[in-house]
């Protein structure tokens, strides 16, 4: 009997055997379309390829396709664990011609692939064709001989296949199994259509054309197959059954299921494991591709899943949280035909872990309110929408958790009454915050994110996305179109555009739209719309357009870089300067990171040398860097760095990167750097390429800062700084390792010359300038020399005097040096004439005609200075009439 990993593994090779490429499945989140919530059939991620919009190198291709059903056109939620066949999340079996081959060759393949590879009896089948497709009815009938009963012609839409709204699009033909008259039901266009007895197990759509929003269709440059097996379905049909809940895959997972909470597997929980096992797949895989729980858009498809599970769950019995525990099954089912899936384990297991054990704490109480709420109401009465949205509201119960609670009682939920209550709770809440004084700039950000809800952000995993515009604003207000030369403001429903926050900057990029294209200068966010600054640089651009989005590149990569340094800094600096070390504010820009941090002294070289040297070796470490979702105080036992002050929701990424030499591989292994942190980062350390401290300086009281490069800026600095150092060499006549051997030689060379001329200065000024050297006169009987000094300074004014006094042996010595026209004067007297003259006395009368003001001194020398020398012969006066006085 094959297994589901035999029977994915025969198509593939039956269809690679026929010269189709085999191509990865892509990834839940749809990064190619801008209204798909989840990727909902194996098309999605070659839609631009059959519009013709995108080439790749081949043009037969297959996958198996991770699909999610649960949200948008193809919502199956409500069904799941109640039928036979509903899935939130199944794999789509595909093979695809771009303008290759088309039905002639597309019915053999499916008809040999079903018949010959997989060994499904030709009696068993028969299939549908669109009501006018003869061409595909000849097909079938050529092909595989099936008699006309057995090709059935529908007319209705079920056999023209559409991916959603808009896209390629075109009539099908369906493959169907008979399970046998032991089971009700009747064929495709029956009245017991319904029924369970013939299954639909291959969908074969001969793709020809695209259809519009406004809902005209156009031709595909060429016709194309795009086909869809379930392979759930097939695997049920080849294992014998009709149920896909009981094929080895999904059986093993309610086993799990069943075992984990010790109860039995096809029992009164038989329900309830088959919800888990079919959530489990979903919340895993969509965890995988990045989406994490929220309040808002995918994140809420997911919480929802998430909780309709640990519903059943707790119905079980399930004292503590069940989800997480199962995962280990799911990766050995599925893990090696999806290697994300392993990849991300750790990430499925903690955010499920931590979901469930949150709800837990409101789940009990909410089911009390519910069954009190229900026993107050006359039989078969629906739930009123009030209580339902205190469920939510209160409880955290989504409102199909609500839904699926009553559905086994057999009542509903007044849907108008909870839609109701839910408008009510949005009006208060836009009245508060229009009393916050936000300013009212804000105001229509905040109706757009009222009637849009929040953009979801896909900008972790891509920066390249499609996605619809919402909103338009122009000059302050919303307007319909905007057109080439207009700066605009635009609101999408998605966008891969990071909004300014947590110091890193908005991403800048480009938009493309069918009808123009808007250069984004800034992205910032309000309300939880991501408002994304812009210009129209050609034709125009309107709300509802559907737009391709794309960050630049090269300028997101640096501030990654740059961001990811900032946290291995942040961690250096705590293991250099000591835990008192915490972040006050940071920029992560394109062209560099500041960090703010406290501390009250400056970093020394040594230390900066240090952080240098260590943020670099976790570089050269190249580990990954590793994100996880958790509750704040979980992240902070585990000792993630947060910010002080800020306000975090109830759920927290958690970056770390890093491993701390020697401290062991897998679960033992320690994370050098932990924070609380909503940016993009690298994948890999080494993607920072180099870290280059620019240096330490004082931002505020007790707050450092940092500036400091990363990568190419990095490197470009350095040679910067060595071309500046070659230049220097070339200047010395040096190599660039003498250098600062020379320097200091010149710099000590530079002190003896400056000695050297100061002392021939004073020789030079003792000896008269050249001329004879002055001499005394005597006045009042004091021996007095005044002398009026050119090409020296006031410092060189005092060993002149000592001289003079020496040379006298004694008398009173006045020096005036004129530098530049302004005055510098000491006065000396000998110690024989202490208590007769004072030098303080001769200098302050001097000064004064010098037009300055005191000087001062000892009464044996003393100084001051005027602002003109002029006045010299008058100051010289003004000293000798003091003598004179004596
Ligand atoms: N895209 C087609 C489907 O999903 C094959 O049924």
């Amino acid at each position: 009997m094959p297994t589901v990993n035999d029977i994915r593994s025969a198509f593939l090779n039956y269809f690679a055997k026929n010269d189709h490429a085999v191509v990865p499945s892509s990834p839940l989140v749809p990064r190619n379309d801008p209204t798909l919530m989840f990727v909902n059939s194996g098309m999605v991620q070659f839609k631009n390829v059959f519009t013709g919009v995108e080439t790749r190198d081949y043009s037969r291709a297959t996958t198996a396709q991770k699909c999610v059903r649960a949200g948008g056109k193809h919502n199956d939620l409500d069904n799941v664990g109640y039928t036979a066949r509903h899935h939130t999340f199944f794999e789509m079996m595909g093979n695809f011609s771009f303008g290759d081959y088309f039905k002639e060759q597309a019915i053999p393949f499916a008809w040999e692939m079903v018949t010959k590879e997989l060994d499904i009896p030709a009696d068993k089948l028969l299939v549908t064709v669109f009501h006018t497709d003869d061409e595909a009815a000849d097909l079938w009938k050529k092909v595989a001989g099936l008699p006309d009963e057995r090709i059935i012609r529908i007319p209705t839409s079920d056999n023209f296949w559409m991916m959603g709204p808009t896209g390629p699009c075109g009539p099908c033909s369906e493959i169907f199994y008979d399970h046998g008259d032991h089971i009700w039901g009747g064929p495709p266009g029956s009245p017991e259509e319904d029924g369970d007895r013939f299954v639909e197990i291959w969908n074969l759509v001969f793709m020809q054309h695209e259809q519009f929003e406004d809902g005209t269709r156009t031709d595909l440059p060429r016709p194309s197959i795009d086909t869809g097996m379930g392979i759930e379905r097939v695997a049920a049909l080849l294992q014998g059954t009709n149920d896909n809940y009981g094929t080895d895959l999904m059986r093993s997972l309610i086993l799990a299921s069943a075992d984990a909470t010790s109860t039995d597997p096809d029992g009164t929980g038989r329900v309830h494991h088959r919800v888990i096992a079919d959530h489990l797949r979903s919340t895993s895989f969509l965890l995988a591709d990045g989406v994490m729980p929220s309040n808002d858009g995918r994140g809420y498809v997911l919480r929802r899943i998430m909780r309709r599970a640990m519903r059943h769950a707790h119905l079980l019995g399930a004292k503590d949280p069940l989800m997480y525990r199962l995962v280990p099954a799911l990766v050995r089912q599925m893990g090696a035909a999806y290697p994300e899936l392993t990849r991300a384990q750790a990430l499925i297991e903690e955010t499920l872990k931590l979901e469930e054990t949150r709800f837990k704490q409101t789940l009990d109480r909410g089911l009390k309110l519910l069954d009190d709420e229900l026993d107050l109401l006359p039989d078969g009465a629906n739930l009123p929408g009030e209580a339902a949205f205190k469920l939510y509201d209160t409880y955290g119960f989504p409102l199909d958790l609500t839904q699926d609670a009553l559905r086994e009682k057999g009542r509903a939920v007044d849907t108008d009454g909870f839609d109701k209550a839910m408008e009510e709770q949005k009006a208060k809440a836009r009245a508060a915050w229009a009393g916050s004084g936000e300013t009212a700039d804000a105001t229509v950000w905040f109706d757009v994110a009222d009637k849009h809800g929040a953009t979801d952000f896909l900008g972790y995993e891509t920066e390249t996305a499609e996605g619809q515009i919402v909103a338009l604003v122009e000059g302050g207000a919303l307007v319909d179109k905007a057109q080439k030369g207009a700066t605009v403001q635009i609101a999408l429903n998605q966008t891969p555009f990071y909004g300014e926050s947590g110091g890193q900057v908005g991403d800048t990029g480009i938009i493309r739209t069918e009808g123009g294209v808007a250069k984004v200068t800034d992205t910032r966010k309000t309300a939880g719309v991501f408002i994304h600054f812009a210009e129209v640089t050609e034709g125009s651009i309107a709300t509802g357009d559907a737009a391709a989005l794309e960050v630049d590149h090269a300028r997101r990569t640096a501030i990654r870089a740059n961001h990811s340094a900032t946290h291995l800094l942040h961690e250096a600096l705590r293991e250099a300067l000591g835990d008192h070390v915490a972040q006050r504010g940071s920029l992560n820009a394109a062209d560099r990171l500041r960090f703010d941090f406290s501390h009250t002294r400056a970093v020394t070289a040594e230390e900066l040398a240090r952080v240098e040297r260590d943020v670099n070796a976790f570089i050269r470490q190249n580990a990954p860097v590793e994100t996880r979702i958790m509750a704040p105080d979980d992240a902070r036992e585990l000792g993630a760095q947060a910010l002080f002050g800020e306000k975090y929701g109830d759920e927290v990424r958690v970056v770390s990167m890093g491993i701390l030499p020697g401290s062991g591989k897998g679960a033992d292994k320690q994370t050098y750097s932990l924070e609380l942190c909503g940016g993009t980062h690298v994948r890999q350390t080494g993607d920072i390429g180099a870290f280059v401290a620019l240096g330490d300086s004082a931002s505020s009281a007790g707050v450092r800062r940092i500036e400091a490069l990363t990568g190419q800026a990095a490197l470009d600095y350095l040679a910067g700084q060595g071309a500046k150092l070659a230049e220097t060499a070339s200047v010395l006549k040096s190599s660039v390792a003498e250098v600062p051997e020379r320097v200091k030689a010149l710099m000590d060379e530079r002190k003896a010359l400056a000695a050297e001329v100061a002392q021939l200065r004073r020789e030079l000024a003792m000896s008269g300038g050249g001329a004879a050297a002055p001499e005394a006169k005597e006045i009042g009987g004091v021996p007095f020399l005044a002398q009026v000094l050119t090409g020296v300074t006031g410092k060189d004014l005092p060993p002149l005097v000592d001289e003079h006094k020496t040379r006298l042996g004694t008398g009173a010595v006045l020096l005036i040096a004129d530098v530049d026209g302004k005055a510098a004067v000491a006065a000396g007297v000998t110690a024989d004439l202490k208590g007769k003259v004072s030098a303080v006395d001769l200098v302050r009368a001097a000064v004064e005609k010098l037009g300055g003001k005191g000087g001062g001194g000892r009464p044996d020398m003393a100084q001051g200075g005027g602002p003109d020398a002029s006045a010299a012969p008058e100051a010289i006066a003004a000293a000798e009439s003091i003598l004179g006085e004596k």
